[in-house]
């Protein structure tokens, strides 16, 4: 009984509006795969220009997958952001995603780097690429991802494990250009023609290649990137020993995959995430990841980085990235059947 007044007095005071704004301050929150301090900082800038608080949950891609199925309605996520289509495409599959319509959105977003059902969206865009020893290896040597099942790359290729997404990916677009059988045949062949079993990650295979364990190496751009401006000056030594090639130039283009975001179906801030997802496309965030992480922006007018200007132009194959996802079980059962572990 002793607690009445005060219970009271609180009553009174909500009832006057003492407490509405700073109780209600708007905020959303970001179930995060990324895991770079530059997101955090232009999340901040994301609360200075609209007010709304950002709050992070950082994990892997699968582990935020399994949480939003585990908590249904009740998840107090309002976006999902992953590296790889892939695995965006694995929540809109696993009915984790809504459809949003956003005309900034569409416009803004390449139609390939974005999901058909408008559920996820491409921020960044990555290339997979070749990387080689420059002094075992010319320019002129290097054609398409085909060719590295040829003999002549015996002994000389190297890459991570077919448990890797970008790896399922990669595949999941030779699919879609080639069907399976042949897809299969390739992943045979460029298993066959590894240095070394498939291990260790894509900043491994280059460190590898330098090391002349293999002479090309299967890898992400912004990871070539991401060594260039180490702090381990052995890594820098690394990447400078390396060359950069795009494969398929004259065919389907390059293999890329974008990080991205979808607003959850749980979301019970739907106008704010998707504010957020538009920020992500406005040219102030588009111009902060090539030079922060070097991803490539998604939308064109945004200018590259150095590095990415001197790695040069390249044909992108414009396979619409949903497709990875739709394909991703077939490219895990080609890789088991060729062998690659
Ligand atoms: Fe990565």
């Amino acid at each position: 009984m002793k607690h009445l007044p005060a219970l009271s007095l609180f009553a009174a005071a909500v009832g006057f509006g003492f407490f509405a704004s700073p109780v209600s301050a708007e905020e959303i929150t970001l179930y995060s795969h990324r895991h770079y301090e530059s997101d955090d900082i232009l999340f901040k800038k994301f609360t200075e220009k609209t007010g709304i608080e950002v709050n992070v949950v950082k994990a892997s891609a699968d582990e935020l997958i399994e949480r939003l199925k585990a908590e249904g309605e009740n998840s107090k996520a309002d976006i999902l952001i992953t590296a790889d289509a892939g695995r965006l495409q694995r929540a809109k599959a696993a009915g984790l995603l809504q459809s949003v319509d956003s005309k900034t959105l569409s416009d803004r977003i390449p139609a390939n780097l974005r999901d058909t059902d408008s559920q996820w969206f491409g921020f960044t865009m990555r290339a997979r690429i070749l990387a080689y020893a420059k002094d075992r290896v010319k320019a002129d040597e290097l054609s398409t991802y085909e060719a590295l099942a040829e003999p002549a790359w015996k002994a000389r290729v190297l890459a991570r494990s077919s448990s890797n997404i970008y790896n399922q990916s990669l595949l999941a677009s030779v699919v879609a250009a080639q069907g399976k059988d042949k897809a299969r045949e390739w992943a045979k062949g460029v298993r066959g023609n590894m240095s070394r079993p498939p291990q260790g990650s894509d900043r491994d295979q280059m460190r590898a290649v330098a090391a002349g364990l293999g002479d090309v190496a299967i890898v992400n751009t912004y990871y070539v990137g991401l060594l260039l401006t180490s702090e381990d000056e052995k890594d820098r030594k690394v990447a400078e020993s390396l060359g950069i090639f795009f494969p398929n130039q004259d065919g389907r283009g390059a293999h890329v995959n974008v990080s991205g975001g979808g607003v959850t179906k749980a979301s019970k801030n739907k106008e704010g995430a998707i504010k957020f997802l538009e920020f992500l496309c406005s040219d102030e965030a588009q111009a902060s990841f090539p030079k922060s992480t070097f991803e490539y922006p998604v939308v064109e007018s945004v200018e590259w980085a150095e590095m990415q200007k001197k790695w040069g132009e390249f044909k992108a194959d414009e396979l619409n990235l949903s497709k990875l996802g739709e394909l991703n079980e077939t490219a895990v059962e080609v890789f088991n059947e060729a062998g690659w572990e």
